[in-house]
């Protein structure tokens, strides 16, 4: 069973429009030699910009993700944008349920099983986020938390297709606050879910990238991405300048 190509994505959120973004794109896409074709780089841009991301992103290497994705195929679904529309683009993955989606937009482990199993559905490597808020862990309702809502995505994952899943375990409180999760609180979540994903798979489990989401930046990214199953990264702040973001998935060619 082959080794886990080390894989970080930077999540833009709602910053960068069309010009900024094709400038960060270029620069990437020049900086990509930097990571020897061994660790994997994505970027989740503001949906807006998807086409000018592709765009210059074409024939490079570099991933384009969507930070949502809908269900349904198409319909009424205002301000929603469907699985077939991404691939359209040439976008390859899709962030679902972010916690921003959870907690600002009314995603749960309903729907976000459902945005999973279309990008599945369609071809695309679906990043699905899980993580507690501050309450949570101070309650010390982590595992149970963690283990909840992974099990929800997992329900929809056939066997066959579970080495396409990606999963990123982002705690709330580590978000946009500056505050990582040291490598052992990250790793020891990461354990769990891979344990969680081997109860359902098997060995396939060893198959699947677990992302670890939460200030991550280039001076702490190496230490994390050194714990056995913190396989890559999901980034916001430290992802909005391409030298800060290809730091981070450089700190992945230890892993390579
Ligand atoms: P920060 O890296 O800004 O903490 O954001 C993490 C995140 O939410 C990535 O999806």
């Amino acid at each position: 069973m082959g080794k886990r190509v080390p894989f970080v994505c930077g999540n833009w959120k709602m910053h960068h429009g069309v010009e900024a973004t094709r400038k960060q794109v270029r620069a990437l896409v020049e900086g990509l030699p930097r990571l020897k074709g061994m660790v994997d780089l994505a970027i989740a841009p503001v949906a807006t910009t998807l086409a000018a991301a592709c765009e210059a992103a074409r024939g490079s290497g570099l991933k384009i993700a969507a930070q949502n994705v809908h269900w349904a195929e198409k319909g009424a679904f205002t301000g929603e944008w469907s699985a077939a529309h991404l691939v359209e683009l040439g976008v390859t993955h899709a962030i679902c349920g972010h916690s921003e989606r959870r907690a600002l937009f009314g995603d749960d482990d309903i729907t976000v099983p459902k945005r999973v199993r279309a990008a599945m559905d369609a071809g695309l490597v679906p990043i699905g986020c899980v993580g507690e808020t501050l309450a949570q862990r101070e309650a010390g309702k982590t595992e149970h938390v963690v283990a909840t809502q992974t099990e929800a995505i997992l329900e929809v994952i056939k066997p066959d297709e579970i080495d396409r899943l990606v999963l990123a375990y982002e705690p709330v409180w580590a978000i946009g606050t500056g505050k990582n999760a040291t490598p052992t609180q990250a790793q020891e979540v990461h354990a769990q879910i891979r344990r969680l994903l081997a109860k359902r798979f098997g060995a396939k489990a060893e198959l699947v990238r677990l992302q670890y989401g939460g200030s991550v930046k280039p001076d702490n990214a190496a230490e994390l991405l050194r714990e056995p199953d913190v396989d890559g990264a999901l980034v916001g702040g430290a992802a909005l300048e391409a030298a800060s973001l290809l730091a981070i998935a450089e700190a992945g060619l230890q892993r390579a």
